[in-house]
This record gives C-alpha cells, sequence and structure tokens, in this order.
C-alpha cells in the first residue's frame, strides 16, 4: 500500500508491476509485436504535439463529465478490455470495474477475460461496453451479443485488429503458454515472485470464461495463446458482418482497430455508432501509426456526432487533453490500469486512475481549460507545423 502511495505516475506503477511479477507474465502485459516499434510510438508521439495554453480565464472550477456510447462519465477515460486479468491478479476483472465505479468510468469487459458477462454485470452498476470478437463460430458471437443485452450491458466494442496474432517475440522467448504452466525455463522466475505464484496456484483457476464452454480444445489441457487465437478467428471479415452485428445488437457500437478516416467512413455507413482508434497497444501490426496521429483526420470526415476514442499509448493525463483537442471525444487505456492490478488489485488501478484525474485536472487548469467541452485544435499544435 505504501508502494503505491509513492508511485508518481504511471512509470512508476511499471515499475511496481514489474517487480511483483514473474517475467512471463510481466513481459505478456508490457510487451508489443515484433521491434516493438508501435508500441514506443504510440507513446512518444504524444511528445510531438504541444499545448498551447489560454492564461487569465477562471479555472476554479473544472467540469470534466461527457458522454460516451451514450453513457454519462466522470471524465473523458474508458477502460479498454484487457484478457486474462486473473492472471495479474486473484481479484482480476472485478477489481478493474470496481476501481472504474469509483471514478465513474466506463469499463470495457475482454472476450478473452476471466470474468463472465454475468457476473461483471452484478457485481458493477456503471457504464459497461463488451469487447467482441467475430469467431468462426457466428453462433457464438450471437450467443454474446443476446448475454450483453439480457446483464444490461450499454455498448459492444468489436475488436477488428486480429485476423491472426501478433508477433510477440518477448512471449515466444518466456515460453509463455495459457495458462501459465511451470517449465525449467520459467521455474526461477514463478518462484522469485512467491507474492505473484502462491495465489495464482492455489486460487481459481485460469479460465477464458466467457467461451471456455464452446472452445473445447481448451478443456483438454494447457495450449498457447497463438494456438488459440488461430483456432478461432476469422481471417474472412469483412464489413458485412460489421452490418449483421450491428443490426443483431442495435445498440452503440464502436469498431476497435480503426486507423483510417476511410475506415472510419465504412464503419459508422456499416450501423457502428463510433471507432476506437487503435492497434491493440502495439501488439498487432508493428510499424502501424500511432493512435493519436489519426485522430484529426478521422474527427474531420466523421464531423461532430460519432464517438472517437483515441486507443493507446496514453501515460499522461494530458495526453487526453491532446487527443481531445485533435477531436477525440476520449482516450482509452490498457496497460495503465494493468500496471495497477499487477502491483495492488483495486487499489493499485484506483491509483493510476487518481494520477491520471490529477494530471488531467492539472493541466486543464494551466492550460486555461475549465470545461472538457471547451477543449479546442487552438489548444494543441505539432511540433512539425510550427513556424
Ligand atoms: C495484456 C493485454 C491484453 C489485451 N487484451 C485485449 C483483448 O482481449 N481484446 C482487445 O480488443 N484488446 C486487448 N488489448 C488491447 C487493449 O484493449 C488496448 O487496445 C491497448 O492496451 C491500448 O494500449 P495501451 O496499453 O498503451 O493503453 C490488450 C492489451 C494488453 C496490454
Amino acid at each position: 500500500m505504501k508502494a503505491l502511495a509513492r508511485a508518481n505516475n504511471i512509470a512508476d506503477l511499471r515499475a511496481l508491476a514489474r517487480r511483483r511479477l514473474p517475467r512471463p507474465i510481466f513481459d505478456y502485459i508490457d510487451g508489443g509485436a515484433d521491434d516493438e516499434l508501435t508500441l514506443r510510438r504510440n507513446s512518444s508521439a504524444f511528445a510531438d504535439y504541444e499545448l498551447i495554453p489560454d492564461v487569465l480565464t477562471d479555472v476554479s472550477n473544472i467540469r470534466t463529465e461527457t458522454r460516451l456510447f451514450g453513457q454519462e462519465v466522470r471524465w473523458p477515460l474508458m477502460l479498454s478490455p484487457t484478457g486474462l486479468n486473473r492472471m495479474f491478479h486473484p481479484d482480476a476483472e472485478l477489481a478493474v470495474a470496481r476501481a472504474a465505479a469509483r471514478h465513474g468510468l466506463l469499463y470495457g469487459l475482454s472476450t478473452l477475460g476471466t470474468t463472465r458477462i454475468e457476473e461483471l454485470a452484478k457485481e458493477f452498476a456503471g457504464p459497461k461496453v463488451f469487447q467482441i470478437y467475430v469467431f468462426k463460430d457466428r453462433g457464438l458471437t450471437a450467443e454474446f451479443v443476446a448475454r450483453c443485452k439480457e446483464s444490461g450491458f450499454h455498448g459492444l466494442a468489436l475488436t477488428v485488429d486480429t485476423p491472426v496474432a501478433g508477433n510477440r517475440e518477448r512471449d515466444r522467448v518466456n515460453g509463455l503458454s495459457l495458462p501459465p504452466r511451470l517449465t525449467l525455463k520459467s521455474f526461477m522466475s514463478f518462484a522469485l515472485h512467491p507474492g505473484w505464484s502462491l495465489p495464482a496456484l492455489t486460487g481459481s483457476k485460469f479460465d477464458f470464461a466467457n467461451v471456455s464452454h464452446k472452445v473445447d480444445a481448451l478443456a483438454s489441457g494447457p495450449m498457447s495463446l497463438f494456438d488459440y487465437i488461430g483456432g478461432q478467428f476469422d481471417r474472412s471479415l469483412t464489413w458485412r458482418d460489421v452490418e449483421w452485428l450491428a443490426s443483431e445488437w442495435g445498440g452503440p457500437l464502436a469498431i476497435k482497430g480503426v486507423m483510417t478516416p476511410e475506415d472510419a467512413k465504412h464503419a459508422i455507413a456499416s450501423g457502428a455508432t463510433g471507432v476506437m482508434i487503435s492497434n491493440h497497444g502495439g501488439r498487432q501490426l508493428d510499424s502501424a501509426p500511432a493512435p493519436i496521429d489519426q485522430v484529426a483526420a478521422i474527427r474531420d470526415v466523421l464531423g461532430d456526432g460519432p464517438d472517437v476514442i483515441c486507443d493507446g499509448g496514453v501515460r499522461r493525463g494530458a495526453d487526453v487533453v491532446k487527443a481531445l483537442a485533435l477531436g477525440a471525444t476520449a482516450c482509452s487505456i490498457g496497460r495503465p490500469y494493468l500496471y495497477g492490478l499487477a502491483a495492488g488489485g483495486e487499489a493499485g488501478v484506483d491509483r493510476a486512475l487518481s494520477l491520471l484525474l490529477e494530471e488531467l485536472e492539472r493541466t486543464m487548469i494551466l492550460a486555461g481549460i475549465n470545461d472538457i467541452s471547451g477543449i479546442r485544435a487552438r489548444h494543441v499544435r505539432s511540433r512539425g507545423s510550427r513556424r
């Protein structure tokens, strides 16, 4: 707890997570695809934008509320869906959702989460989105839609950047398998982190809680994530499947993984209500551009209506202000809250969110912006365009 309180920023939480987790597990969170060019660029691209402050505006009261997926949220940040949270902390997705609830934020549950749709909904009354994949087995996707309706989920995020698993070389080097297995290679790392290993070995078993009843192979023993994804993901997916999903669901739907204005237009024309500009946190196509660099062009073609969420690379509250100034409705984060989860469960996620909120509010005050809706294009400038 003391260590959490001493964490001054997301980088400090990352260092705590690194200390607490066995190497293969930390690397699974932290790593990206191939040479990790996109992973690094996602964050470093924010440094290419300057914030241009107004002065002598009344900033004694700061308003951060906005709407996302049709829901009221307390500040413009979403917790992106991430799989396998039980691998990082025994309290898993529920710890993350509880911290999101305390902050009045939108929570995204992954198809590959370790908590069932129904259980999450029972514990978490706040705004929630289910991240869906269109599997080869369309029946399973239709089943998800029905379960989300039944459980009161407010939106869906269809992830489209995963026709095949990215090449995560850290996982290969570490011999990561799901669920984690003790190999000679990983033994020392697991043995040196009993704080992680004991609850993990004695607690409830790792499970893709929402899919395991369909994925027979999972029942027959440990398998690698590569095998799993390779077997279930449908490379023949097209915009027609988006039309199908939009009509099946009939509510707010974002396409997660859109990177270009053309695809953003396609998404809305196919029935989506928004896009998550995302390269899966640099875990899929390496050399894909940073989401922040795509925001302005995508907002430009979509106009004011649709949600445009900048997903990936956010490590400071100021990054959120930059994304909004470029036209985003909100940002979303994956690793920042996972580092918190690994470092200290619900309290760690809470710490991550509190730090980001503090930074966001301080940035707004320093930039002379008293209302999120008052963030304008003039508040940001690309260093490349500086005269
Ligand atoms: C450990 C981990 C697991 C993830 N699992 C999923 C997933 O199951 N589905 C999905 O759409 N995205 C998944 N993502 C991607 C996140 O939703 C998000 O796009 C990404 O983390 C954003 O980048 P950031 O980590 O820099 O914030 C995962 C990311 C991480 C780090």
